[in-house]
């Protein structure tokens, strides 16, 4: 069977606990893994822009005893040249694996569905999993269990929240998101039924803040997305600096996926302080990602 890595909400708690503890026991000794991917190919496909996803599949799947190729969603004409069934069963004769990086996340579930070969979702319009389970990693590794922890999100509603919204709801930990008004409504919309048990909307910034282990943000305009002042300008009140961070728990973490939008979304005070994580969520994101094709590739037959 072809297993894919999609959405952390089309995963169980252990599945997932599997998958963090094994890239516990891969960050701490890389060598002894060294060959658990021989000969396995992994496809990077891009259609927007990336460095952490990029560079830690590309060097994380090679550390593995694996290669990687890169697939330039233009060059090769993804969706244009020819269907991307086709593309994809060719594909399947040479690599093992697809990475995928697009605008569109009905697009990936659509090639999912094919299943002719593993996909991973490296980042979509929607959901970001990849970015979030291993910031669930880095989270574990500096606070200890992650359940019942309290992280605050502020700023805008976009992919990376959504995975986090599905991360609070699999892994138990309560999760405020403090966003403006005006993009809360729309994000209700589009959030539809789903339920948000463990997730809530706020509008009190010291309620939200008091009691949180971990401030997260990231930026307020993602790729893909134009540019707009007035979107700018209500977020404003929304960015981390000094005042924010002092009214979370006094050992409380920062935490953004980047890149960052230095003293927009986060003033340099508070991603340069020692506070942030941001470096260890960049170098966590190899070992959990390693995890993750490991868990969809073995016991495949090629
Ligand atoms: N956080 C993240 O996915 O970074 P890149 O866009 O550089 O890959
Ligand atoms: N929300 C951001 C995440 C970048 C890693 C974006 O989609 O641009």
């Amino acid at each position: 069977m072809i297993k894919h890595f999609i959405d952390l909400d089309n995963f169980t708690k252990t599945e997932l606990r599997n998958i963090l503890n094994f890239a516990a026991k891969m960050k701490k000794n890389q060598k002894k893994y060294s060959n658990i991917l021989n000969n396995k190919s992994l496809g990077l496909l891009f259609e927007k822009e990336s460095t952490r996803t990029r560079v830690s599949f590309n060097i994380g799947i090679q550390k593995l005893g694996g290669n990687a190729i890169e697939l330039d969603s233009k060059k090769i004409g993804f969706g244009k040249r020819e269907s991307i069934s086709d593309i994809l069963q060719t594909l399947s004769q040479y690599i093992d694996v697809l990475m995928i990086r697009n605008n569109s996340h009905e697009e990936l579930v659509q090639c999912a569905s094919y299943n002719k070969i593993s996909i991973i979702n490296g980042l979509s319009n929607y959901s970001h999993p990849c970015q979030v389970l291993s910031d669930i990693f880095t989270i574990t590794e500096k606070l200890g269990k992650i359940e019942n922890k309290q992280i605050t999100w502020l700023g805008d509603f976009n992919n990376v929240l959504t995975s986090l919204i599905h991360a609070a709801e699999i892994f138990n930990f309560k999760l405020n998101i403090l966003i403006p008004k005006k993009i809360m409504e729309i994000a209700k919309k589009d959030l539809g039924n789903k339920k948000l048990v463990y997730s809530n909307f706020c509008y009190d910034f010291d309620k939200a803040l008091k009691n949180s282990d971990c401030v997260m943000t990231d930026t307020w305009i993602s790729m893909g997305e134009k540019k707009s002042q007035s979107k700018l300008k209500i977020l404003k009140k929304f960015q981390v600096n000094d005042a924010i961070m002092k009214k979370a728990k006094k050992q409380a973490i920062f935490m953004h996926c980047l890149p960052a939008h230095r003293n927009e979304e986060v003033t340099d005070s508070v991603i340069d302080s020692n506070k942030s994580l941001v470096w260890e969520q960049a170098k966590n994101r190899m070992y959990v990602q390693q995890s993750i094709l490991y868990y969809l590739l073995k016991n495949v037959k090629k």
